[in-house]
């Protein structure tokens, strides 16, 4: 059997591992590996990031979706959920509040939702552009065409987060209803990269029918690919979905593999997520602990916060509000991080 601490060693420095050996690093780790493999982490992380910690301001466009994905909240056939949609001017506050506060990246992040055609979107990216020249644009809004994506990075959107969710298709066929498709999924996400958007995916940990292998190939999909950003978090049910009932997925995995990731791709941008803040008191000071530099304070109205419930009990106030950037900033600072006024670029090729 090989040792965890030859295997954690052996990622830090080759920044990779055979499938063989990220199965048993993840199915026979013990709760005192973890912290080596932080501490592996945090020292990649310096290298490229030193104690800096990068701040998005996340604007949840919209509510309505066209989508039934299993696990979220915001499924079109999720009668109870409450659904708004936000108008350019109302975006551009948002952007209006938060520049003073520091943040120099808008995520613009919304369910799938028609009203938002190319031209309206262009029109919004191209005034917050104008506006705020010093600022990233980031999208998150689903799947699109090859030429909506172009249109969006030619209006001046600079990256596009799109989880792929599930890099195993049997997986992926269980988490959503027939008509959405894994091999679109995937396509989109790599049209984005050649593009030129800065380009971020992601997965759920502990999802319905996850396996292990099913995390060995999302990890595997990952190092291929080599996308910008990475964004994971833990699964947590939503009230009313079809996975109501299902168990909360592990935080300290969550943890375990940000870390992971950070050293199978070191220059990547790694959110510690809200889910993970919802899911673990602490999870965000831990996330950074474990490797990750990004943090995503909410931005959008108060008064739809609580209408975006992607799942149950998803922290919208405290140090999870734009407005409590202060509070967020010193417990940064109390862990040896320091939030910076920054794009953030990602310093992945
Ligand atoms: N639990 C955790 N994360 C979720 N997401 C959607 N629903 C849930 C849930 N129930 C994640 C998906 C999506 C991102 C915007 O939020 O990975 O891509």
């Amino acid at each position: 059997m090989k040792n965890i601490k030859n295997l954690i060693e052996k990622l830090y420095f080759q920044s990779n591992l055979t499938d063989d050996e990220l199965i048993i690093l993840l199915t026979q780790r013990k709760s005192d590996d973890s912290e080596y493999l932080y501490e592996l982490a945090r020292k990649r992380q310096a290298e490229h990031y030193g104690n800096k910690v990068f701040i998005r301001g996340l604007v949840e466009t919209s509510s309505y979706c066209k989508n039934d994905c299993f696990y979220c909240g915001l499924r079109r056939s999720n009668k109870c959920a409450q659904r708004y949609r936000l108008s350019k001017e109302q975006i551009l506050s948002c952007c209006d509040e938060g520049h003073p506060l520091g943040f120099r990246t808008f995520v613009l992040q919304g369910g799938e939702d028609t009203f938002y055609t190319d031209n309206v979107l262009c029109d919004i990216i191209s005034s917050i552009k104008n506006k705020y020249s010093d600022c990233a644009v980031t999208l998150s809004l689903g799947e699109r065409s090859f030429e909506s994506y172009k249109k969006l990075f030619e209006a001046g959107a600079d990256r596009y987060l799109l989880r792929h969710e599930t890099a195993s298709p049997e997986h992926y066929s269980k988490l959503h209803p027939g008509e959405m498709s894994y091999n679109n999924r995937m396509e989109c996400i790599k049209n984005l990269k050649s593009i030129g958007f800065q380009t971020g995916c992601g997965f759920m940990v502990g999802t319905p029918f996850q396996t292990m292998e099913n995390i060995v190939r999302d990890l595997r999909f990952i190092k291929t690919f080599a996308p910008h950003m990475v964004g994971i978090g833990p699964f947590i049910a939503h009230h009313d979905t079809p996975f109501k009932d299902e168990r909360q997925g592990s935080s300290e995995l969550t943890l375990f593999l940000i870390a992971v990731i950070r050293l199978l791709l070191p220059a990547i941008l790694l959110p510690a997520t809200t889910a993970l803040g919802t899911a673990s008191k602490d999870g965000r000071e831990k996330g950074v602990l474990a490797g990750a530099n990004v943090l995503m304070p909410n931005l959008s109205p108060k008064d739809v916060r609580d209408k975006y419930l992607l799942y149950d009990n998803k922290l919208n106030s405290g140090e999870e509000a734009a407005e409590n950037i202060r509070r967020l900033k010193q417990s940064i600072k109390d862990i040896g991080y320091e939030i910076v006024t920054d794009r953030g670029d990602s310093k992945a090729e």
